[in-house]
């Protein structure tokens, strides 16, 4: 019977998923954040855990329940998720960062509400959030690490830069200009960008594309 479990493309492997937003506190009441609805890295989770994976998910905020079979880790700030990336990442050997990090936090989070006052205009200082899947990529035992790129234009170009500048193995790209598709759709098309390759795979439900991905994350992986 164990031959019944041992067949997936991933049998045996550990693997870790960031998915959703990241939410940056400015005061108790009130946060930065993005609409991503983490279906994809759920999706993703999921076929990783049918490929015979050991699927962590790290997540932030969603409206989603765990897939069977999967670990979640709920987190809230980037430096929250990253800090859960880190923990045991020595067991790690495919890391895909499908999160919306927030690219920015507020400077300094208010004890206590912050007040409307007087004033008109109300300046905001932001200060740069860590990037979690370049942290985990210059690690010196790196995973394969898969990160995402979110373009509007140039989709490929900014992809690959991506790619290098962070030094990651594999780059999903996605074009978030169309309005088919995108952060709440339960529909997607991506691009996938490797050192040596570019391949476009077609419209098609999450599901069904997570599991396309997987199996191509497993290829990769495996040379
Ligand atoms: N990412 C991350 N930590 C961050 C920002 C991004 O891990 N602080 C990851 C995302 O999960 C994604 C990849 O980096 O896998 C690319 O995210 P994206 O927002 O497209 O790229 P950025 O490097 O943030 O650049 P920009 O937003 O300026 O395009
Ligand atoms: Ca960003």
């Amino acid at each position: 019977t164990a031959a019944l479990f041992d067949r997936g493309s991933l049998s045996g492997k550990r693997v870790f998923i960031t998915a959703g937003p990241t939410r940056e506190a400015l005061d108790p009441v009130r946060y930065i954040s993005n609409h991503s609805s983490g279906k994809m890295g759920y999706a993703l989770a999921e076929a990783a855990v049918d490929a015979g994976a050991k699927v962590t998910l790290i997540s932030g905020p969603v409206n989603l329940t765990a897939p069977q079979r999967c670990e979640r880790i709920m987190v809230e700030s980037a430096e929250q998720m990253l800090a859960a990336a880190l923990e045991h990442i020595d067991e790690c050997d495919i890391f895909i960062a499908s999160a919306a990090v927030a690219d920015f936090r507020p400077v300094a989070v208010a004890e206590h509400k912050l007040k409307k006052g007087t004033e008109e205009i109300m300046e905001l200082r932001l200060v740069k959030n860590p990037d979690i899947v370049a942290s985990v990529a210059a690690r010196q035992n790196k995973p394969f690490t898969v990160g995402f790129a979110a373009e509007t234009r140039d989709v490929v170009h900014y992809a690959q830069d991506k790619l290098s500048r962070k030094n990651l193995d594999l780059i999903i790209a996605n074009d978030v200009s169309r309005s088919d598709i995108g952060f709440n759709s339960d529909d997607n098309a991506v691009t996938v960008v490797s050192h040596d390759d570019v391949q476009q795979l077609p419209l098609s439900s999450k599901r069904q594309l997570a599991a396309k991905l997987i199996e191509i994350i497993a290829a990769h992986q495996e040379s």
